[in-house]
């Protein structure tokens, strides 16, 4: 928009007219041609991430929640990997004010949006990463969901849309069957009746009666999120056709939400995610890939 109505006046971005502009507004001196905005970026796959889409160009607002984590995580791209090209902006993706100062900084000072890479999370459980650790429990059997006893007791417009799916959000993982159906056919679904199965959800987790209503047990808050992402990564893509609207699950990286007991490299993960954010204007939408591998998980 910015570019048809510069070009509309004959201007440049580079122009002193459109440089004066830009002072007066508040807004960026130079817009740039591809503007990302990454969550969770301070640390695991949604750094490598803001580095990936940094390198091959694109401006990148790498937020954290918290504002020394991020700023660090910032300076040190910007220095290290030589990537001027990194703005830091807090967020914190459960807090309102902070979304809305978000989307207003960036509409201020750019006034646009390219890329949105939904990718922080918590695992939903505190676990004792040495006792996990020293189990050596093989990737095979955490991602299949095996482990699920074990975490019970050591238990303590035109944009690109990227969000940040996982293994556990396969439907056959899911144990209630009316529920796994419902969920497989998107045409029923909206806002409310999301917000109304989540709740329940919530009410089943606090009177400890998930696995006698049939919630998946493996991580069961994370398992449940995920599902819904992907359902509601299926809802936007079909509401805005023109977006390239797609879930992903990295792979098994070694970060602190599996306390570090992954296979793949922050690098490798964050491949399939960047791949996404930087998809052709008639790639695929609407979509669940498994690292770079785009499947049918629902
Ligand atoms: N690693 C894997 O094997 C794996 C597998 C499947 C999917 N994933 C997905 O990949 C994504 C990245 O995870 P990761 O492996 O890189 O984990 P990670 O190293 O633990 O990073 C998670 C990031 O999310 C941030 N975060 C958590 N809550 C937040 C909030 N309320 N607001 C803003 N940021 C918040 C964390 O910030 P703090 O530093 O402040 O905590 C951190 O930057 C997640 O969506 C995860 O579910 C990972």
């Amino acid at each position: 928009m910015e570019k048809a109505a510069l070009a509309a006046t004959g201007e440049t971005q580079d122009s002193p007219q459109h440089r004066l502009d830009a002072a007066r507004h508040g807004r960026a001196e130079v817009i740039p041609e591809r503007l990302a905005v990454i969550t969770g970026g301070n640390k695991g796959v949604g750094l490598e991430v803001c580095r990936q889409l940094a390198c091959q160009g694109v401006t990148v607002i790498l937020t954290a929640r918290d504002e020394k984590r991020g700023k660090d995580a910032a300076e040190f791209l910007r220095s290290e990997s030589k990537l001027p090209n990194i703005i830091f902006h807090q967020l914190d993706v459960r807090d309102d004010n902070s979304v809305t100062s978000l989307a207003q900084y960036i509409e201020s000072t750019y006034g646009k949006l390219d890329i949105l890479v939904n990718n922080a999370a918590v695992s939903g459980i505190v676990a004792d990463e040495e006792g996990l650790k020293a189990l050596n429990i093989d990737a095979e059997t955490w991602t299949s969901g095996r482990a699920a006893n074990l975490l019970k007791e050591l238990s303590t417009s035109g944009a690109r849309i990227v969000n940040t799916s996982s293994l556990v959000s396969e439907l056959k993982r899911m144990p209630n069957e009316k529920l796994r159906n419902d969920l497989s056919n998107i045409s029923i679904w909206d806002e409310d009746r999301i917000e109304a199965v989540l709740n329940t959800f919530l009410e089943d987790l606090k009177n400890g009666r998930l696995e006698e209503a049939g919630w998946p047990m493996m991580l069961p808050t994370y398992s449940v999120s995920k599902m819904f992402i992907n359902l509601y990564t299926r809802i936007m893509a079909r509401r805005y056709p023109k977006m390239r609207i797609n879930c992903v699950r990295p792979g098994f990286v070694k970060t602190d939400i599996n306390w570090n007991l992954g296979v793949l490299t922050p690098e490798q993960g964050a491949r399939a995610p960047v791949m996404l954010a930087l998809l052709p204007d008639d790639g695929p939408t609407g979509c669940y890939f498994d690292q770079t591998e785009m499947v049918n998980v629902w």
